[in-house]
């Protein structure tokens, strides 16, 4: 593997399709164990978990649901302040065992906002499938129960990811590199 140019950044190899699919084999082979006879609800968060949550919901071999949204994010009263809401969620979440799925947790913003909504609803049970997390950046903490990898604080594309548009479809994950 070699380095990649994306509009005016490079980027270098990080992980490769045996590394990524060793991991979510792994959890998936957890999410079997764990969720056997409760038939989960995977929610997949769009766009960036697409690749993960497609792997991922491939190796699940007991009886599952998936049900993919986007959030969509608007600016709430001052009390409030930024509001997020889920696109998409056509499923009563009332009393099913939910994991979500999510591509990578950075400031960890996004999930602190949305969880609290998802727990209104009273899911039976509500965990996080995470394929990366930056622990360094994460300013919003969140329990992450089926975590892939716990990557340094560089940006990284690939396997779903984008850098301003662009690098999702790359099977592997590659890394901003620095000078
Ligand atoms: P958070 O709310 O800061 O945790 O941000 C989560 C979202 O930011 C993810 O779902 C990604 O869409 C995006 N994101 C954060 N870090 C990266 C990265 O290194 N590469 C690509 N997208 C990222």
């Amino acid at each position: 593997m070699t380095d990649i140019r994306v509009n005016d950044k490079t980027f270098e190899p990080y992980l490769t399709v045996e590394e990524i699919n060793g991991q979510v084999q792994r959890l998936a082979a957890e999410i079997n164990r764990d969720y056997k006879g409760k038939r989960p609800l995977f929610i997949p968060i769009l766009n960036g978990s697409f690749m993960f949550a497609s792997d991922l919901f491939k190796a699940i071999s007991i009886d599952a649901e998936i049900c993919f949204i986007k959030l969509a994010s608007y600016k709430g009263t001052k009390s409030t302040g930024q509001v997020v809401t889920a696109i998409g969620l056509d499923i009563d979440i009332h009393n099913r065992h939910v994991i979500i799925v999510e591509d990578i947790v950075d400031t960890g913003k996004t999930l602190s906002e949305f969880l609290p909504q998802l727990n209104h609803q009273q899911p039976a049970s509500l965990e996080l499938a995470v394929l990366l997390h930056k622990p360094d950046a994460t300013e919003y903490p969140t329990h992450i129960k089926y975590l892939g990898f716990s990557i340094p604080n560089k940006f990284v594309l690939g396997y779903g990811l984008d850098y301003d548009g662009l690098g999702r479809n790359i099977p592997e994950i590659y890394q901003l590199k620095e000078h």
